[in-house]
């Protein structure tokens, strides 16, 4: 069956860190998305796609607005929604006090079903048609999400968190469990319908070298699968990394030891990689998940895209909320927080690169850009259309934005999930604001 929208559109298609922003942003004031089947069909400026939608096509306008690629959300806990905003704390602590206390009512499978679905709504809400998961060391907690993104048939990525050292009895594993229960897993939802799956070793601290070993042979076992975990995101960490592993030259060389580091592979944070880590990063084609809500909430620091990007040594780099530990489900309020870890490193981050890196370069960076992350024919149809007044300040604000850089910025500045006016997955309108 086929479908369209209308509407000003905006998407990338190459990445402006490394051309011309000329070269990679596509905006149209009026297009039509024409879809068939979940699947873009066409696209293009509606005056030209007037004539090949056929008639009695149903079309969905949207005015003063702008359909965008549904946001991706590169990493992000799910069974934290029940501690966002935890008072207090930095990582190290905030971990104990907070997150293995939480992570432990995973083992209900019930309670799990509760908060997938939660969580997903929201994600809808906000716009976020992917998202990569932490689950929790409990299989069930994994099956509760898959479902729940199945029902919705949303593109997912998730794994099982392994851990078998330094953290509540309740939440370890074994390195032999961690390899056992991530396989059956991995056997039974990656690439089961939108669903697929990640090797998930929470950090480095959490792992014994026999546990790595073990998470390294899933690796070679899973080569299709995605990996993420999380490297030098607070100082504390980095130092302890070091006290547990002499023998690594840096946090991000354990990784690459166990042989973790590859294309599909996702560490969050990375505010503190030192040169030689950005190497191995580019060298490997491994990505780093920027999270700047919750680097500022955890008072972890901030991380520079710009540096990460050199030309001399590009990184993919994706966005994220990292919730709980970030504040907000809203990529528009990530790339608000976005912005400001830029300026804190000497350089403004444009909307352009903003947008681009909340779709096709998070796309690019967990290695989902041939499915999503654009406005394309053949790809996927997740979108989000991003009401322009959204608010009354919005609204008045807007009054005075002289062209659609401006009107971008303003959104990412001041938007948050009222600024969401629908959001498509595969085609079919699964959320609407209401009037
Ligand atoms: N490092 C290890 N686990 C976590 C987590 O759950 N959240 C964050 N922000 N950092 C981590
Ligand atoms: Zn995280």
């Amino acid at each position: 069956m086929l479908t369209a929208i209308r509407g000003a559109m905006l998407t990338f298609k190459d990445d402006p860190f490394a051309k011309d922003m000329k070269d990679c942003m596509v905006y149209e004031s009026d297009a039509i998305v024409l879809i068939e089947d979940g699947k873009i069909k066409d696209v293009g400026p509606a005056a030209d796609m007037l004539k090949k939608v056929p008639a009695g096509v149903e079309i969905d306008s949207y005015k003063d607005s702008v359909i965008v690629p549904g946001f991706i959300d590169t990493h992000v806990h799910y069974p934290q929604t029940q501690i966002i905003g935890a008072y207090g704390e930095q990582l190290l602590d905030w971990l104990n006090n907070y997150t293995f206390i939480a992570e432990q009512q995973f083992a209900d499978k019930n309670h799990a079903d509760e908060v997938a679905d939660v969580f997903l709504n929201e994600c809808l809400k906000n716009g976020v048609t992917s998202a990569t998961v932490y689950c929790t060391v409990y299989p069930q907690s994994v099956d509760a999400f898959f479902e729940a993104a199945e029902a919705r048939n949303m593109r997912v990525q998730a794994g099982k968190i392994t851990m078998d050292r330094f953290a509540p009895e309740a939440l370890l594993d074994t390195p032999q469990r961690a390899y056992d229960e991530s396989a059956a897993l991995a056997k039974k939802w990656h690439g089961r319908g939108r669903a697929e799956y990640v090797i998930t070793p929470r950090f480095v601290p959490t792992s014994t070298p026999e546990q790595l070993e073990m998470v390294g042979q899933l690796a070679r076992d899973f080569p299709t699968a995605l990996i993420q975990s999380h490297v030098s995101e607070n100082v504390n960490e980095v130092a302890w990394v070091k006290e547990l592993y002499p023998e690594c030259s840096s946090y991000t060389n354990v990784y690459e030891k166990y042989g973790l580091m590859r294309e599909r592979a996702i560490y969050g944070h990375g505010i503190h990689l030192t040169e030689e880590e950005l190497e191995i990063f580019h060298a490997t084609g491994a990505a780093v998940a920027h999270c700047p809500t919750s680097n500022f909430f955890l008072g972890s620091g901030a991380f520079s895209v710009k540096k990460a990007k050199e030309s001399r040594r590009p990184i993919r780099v994706g966005l994220a909320t990292d919730l709980g530990a970030g504040t907000s489900f809203s990529m528009l309020q990530t790339l608000n927080e976005a912005y400001k870890a830029a300026q804190l490193n000497g350089y403004p981050l444009s909307a352009g690169h903003a947008f681009y890196l909340a779709s096709r370069g998070s796309a690019e960076a967990i290695g989902i850009d041939d499915k999503v992350g654009s406005i394309e024919p053949g790809k996927e149809a997740d979108l989000a259309v991003i009401d322009l007044y959204s608010t009354p300040i919005i609204a008045y604000r807007m009054k005075y934005a002289k062209d659609f850089e401006e009107a971008l910025f303003i959104q990412m500045t001041m938007g948050d999930d009222r600024a969401i006016a629908a959001t498509y997955v595969a085609g079919k309108k699964v959320y609407a604001r209401a009037a």
